[in-house]
């Protein structure tokens, strides 16, 4: 689907009328990390597959274009659920301008690689939060016998992989990286003999992949610790349906929506234990976090409850998401005392800070680290979406600002949030997606 929706290009903003406590229940759709790994891993079956709970985002209309563009067949049934059949591909180049619009076309490397034993990829793009190398990724490609997997063979910005054969082999990840550790298990799937990836990366989204990729025929053991093994298959039969994990990130969001605005949300359709992390840090704060099998309430016993501060650090999973870490930053704001967010995965990401400066934060950032001043509350303000989390960190804090807020650049936002107007009006927010025409400087609140 290639509407208008989904044209990541168009400017608009979010206009936000805060202040109002969030009150009710929200649904969580599909995880977009998990889903863009599986519709990658998707491209390597040889047969049809169907997904399920395929969230309706930009990111993932994205990578479906670009399955097209390989001469992949992708069906839409319902605007969740897609019928995708691979044996149509018909070349291993995916080099045009849409590859740099997403972070995880990387993934497409492994999977041609697999499939093909050739990938001739552009490098990705995505957020900007500091260098993003992909240097992992190559050197296994690299110990699996491709050529063209050196950084100094990319060639005007295009990494070309050839592997004649793909062959099996012991990979150690200096850094326990997302991408690394599904790009590397995608080609093994199809790789001769045996793949060992040591200090895998263990987020929900890895076992997913490999949860779908031993769905279609593959063996692969492991996925979750940070050792996996995988055992190469010639074929991997498909002819099945799968249905993507919830998103952890999007869950974590509202949860951070719920409390930052003294609301009383409960959140459906996620996984407890993939919240944990947060759930244990809002506790700490003084919020109250009630589990239920599939979902999670988040209030507050009383509004003048204290919040306390605290200190928070990123690290892979089963640590502290670095994808909640705005969001909760914008929560910290809210503390009684001084906080500290040690973001330890990227370098550069705290790039929105001087946009929460607007709306009345108290904040000093530096390298690494930022000391968070508790503040009584945010004011309303015209602010920037510098990537897609800043921009939902944004987002919750213009709900509890009172006034109207303006996020500009909201489709970034989109990259990541299905649907994010109406879940938010759902529970009470009165928020709505504005043109560039309808918005201007004088709209400033
Ligand atoms: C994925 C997520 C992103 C999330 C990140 C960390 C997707 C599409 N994106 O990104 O939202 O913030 O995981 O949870 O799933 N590194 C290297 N060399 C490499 C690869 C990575 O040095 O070849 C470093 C990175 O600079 C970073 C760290 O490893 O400091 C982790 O990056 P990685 O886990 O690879 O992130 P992504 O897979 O790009």
């Amino acid at each position: 689907m290639t509407d208008q929706k989904f044209n990541i290009e168009k400017p608009y903003a979010y206009e936000i009328k805060g202040g109002t406590p969030l009150r009710g229940d929200i649904d969580i759709s599909g995880s977009k990390n998990a889903a863009l790994g599986v519709i990658a891993a998707a491209m390597m079956v040889d047969g049809p597959c169907t997904l399920e709970n395929v969230p309706d985002i930009s990111d993932i209309h994205v990578m479906f274009e670009l399955c097209k563009s390989l001469g992949a067949t992708v069906d839409m049934i319902d605007i969740h659920t897609y019928r995708i059949d691979p044996t149509t591909i018909n070349t291993y180049k995916a080099s045009g301008a849409l590859v740099s619009k997403i972070r995880a076309s990387y993934y497409l490397m492994g999977a041609l690689l697999g499939r093909c034993g050739k990938a001739s990829i552009r490098l990705p793009g995505g957020c900007n939060f500091g260098d993003r190398p992909i240097d992992l990724h190559l050197k296994a490609f690299r110990l699996m016998g491709a050529t063209g997997a050196k950084m100094t063979d990319i060639d005007s910005g295009i990494v070309n992989l050839k592997a004649e054969p793909l062959c099996g082999a012991k990979i150690y990840l200096d850094i326990v990286s997302v991408g690394a550790t599904i790009n590397t298990m995608l080609a093994a799937c199809k790789a001769q003999g045996k793949t060992e990836i040591i200090n895998a990366a263990k987020e929900p989204h890895i076992v997913d992949v490999a949860n779908f990729l031993n769905s279609m025929g593959a063996r692969i053991k492991g996925a979750g610790t940070d050792t996996i093994k995988i055992t190469g298959v010639p074929v991997l039969p498909g002819n099945f349906t799968y249905s993507i994990i919830p998103d952890q990130i999007e869950a974590g969001t509202y949860m951070v929506a719920a409390a930052v605005t003294g609301g009383d949300v409960t959140i459906h359709n996620l996984i407890p234990t993939h919240m944990e992390p947060l759930s244990a840090k809002m506790r700490e704060m003084g919020y109250q976090i009630e589990e239920g099998d599939d979902s999670i309430r988040v209030y507050k016993n009383s509004p003048d409850d204290e919040i306390y501060p605290t200190s928070v650090k990123t690290s892979p999973y089963p640590g502290f998401p670095t994808d909640l870490q705005p969001q909760t930053v914008v929560l910290l704001c809210m503390a009684q005392g001084q906080s500290r967010m040690h973001e330890n995965v990227w370098q550069n990401r705290f790039q929105y800070v001087s946009e929460l400066t607007k709306m009345g934060a108290n904040i000093n950032a530096f390298e690494r680290v930022a000391w968070i001043n508790g503040i009584s509350g945010f004011r309303a303000a015209t602010v920037e979406a510098t990537d897609l989390r800043a921009g939902a960190a944004l987002v919750c804090a213009a709900l509890a600002a009172t006034g109207t807020s303006y996020i500009t650049r909201a489709m970034r936002i989109d990259r990541g949030y299905e649907h994010i107007v109406k879940k938010l009006t759902g529970i009470g927010a009165n928020i709505r997606r504005v043109n560039v025409e309808e918005f201007s400087e004088d709209n400033e609140a």
